[in-house]
């Protein structure tokens, strides 16, 4: 059967995940959350004062890349892959309010943005895939053969945000959660290397008004339709 590559892009918080994990369930495919890579060189930065409240040494986490081993493993209970960084499970570790605070700079810099999508371009080198990001569409993979952009207000993403974390059992408000994702936006969308933006063959889909079986049945018709052309 034709193997092909799903790239899905969107703000943070839309859900992509989500529905990309799901979509690759269904496929038998690989499915690649590039976020949780910006997340893991975040975490590192963090734990070696790289960056932190008021600074940012670039230089210094520029020159520890080559320190930072970010791999994949599949958890069969959780059914996906949790994300390691020099083989400790960080998965949980990078889902934190504190990370999602100091992720969209550490993106930023295009040193640490050539490492992640040259590893991705690999995962992706036999397609069979399902990738998520900021840049998928129009960097990692401008060949994709489905390209998904997702969009939703940025209280109706905030809201589901804030949801999760209390589900974990983090302390915080909705309003810190709010702030977060609209300065994660407007960084993403205005970064100069590979900023967040609809790749001009991709579908957009405001999800703001629809459930998780809608959007992945839709998007699955899509795959399905090119899969088995
Ligand atoms: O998908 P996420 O919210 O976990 O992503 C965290 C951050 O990582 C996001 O705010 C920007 C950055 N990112 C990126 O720049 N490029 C990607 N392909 C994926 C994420």
């Amino acid at each position: 059967m034709n193997k092909i590559v799903i790239a899905i892009d969107g703000f943070s918080s839309t859900g992509k995940s989500t529905v990309a994990k799901q979509l690759a369930k269904k496929l038998n495919y690989i499915y690649v959350d590039t976020g949780a890579m910006y997340r893991a060189v975040t975490y590192f930065a963090l734990e070696n004062n790289c960056i932190g409240e008021g600074f940012f040494n670039k230089e210094d986490l520029i020159a520890s890349l080559e320190r930072i081993k970010i791999t994949f493993k599949f958890n069969e209970a959780l059914g996906f892959a949790e994300v390691y960084l020099n083989d400790k499970n960080i998965e949980s570790d990078i889902r934190t309010l504190k990370v999602s605070q100091y992720v969209s700079p550490v993106a930023t810099l295009s040193e640490v943005r050539s490492k992640l999508v040259e590893q991705q371009q690999l995962m992706g080198k036999d397609k069979g895939i399902v990738m998520d990001g900021r840049d998928i569409g129009t960097v990692v993979f401008p060949e994709a053969e489905l390209k998904i952009f997702m969009t939703a207000s940025a209280e109706t993403r905030a809201k589901r945000r804030y949801k999760e974390l209390l589900e974990r059992g983090d302390d915080l408000t909705y309003e810190a959660v709010l702030e977060n994702v609209t300065t994660r936006d407007h960084i993403d969308s205005t970064r100069e290397d590979s900023p967040l933006v609809k790749a001009e063959d991709a579908l957009e889909i405001d999800n703001s008004e629809l459930t998780i079986k809608e959007q992945l049945a839709s998007i699955l018709e899509m795959a399905n339709q090119i899969i088995l052309k």
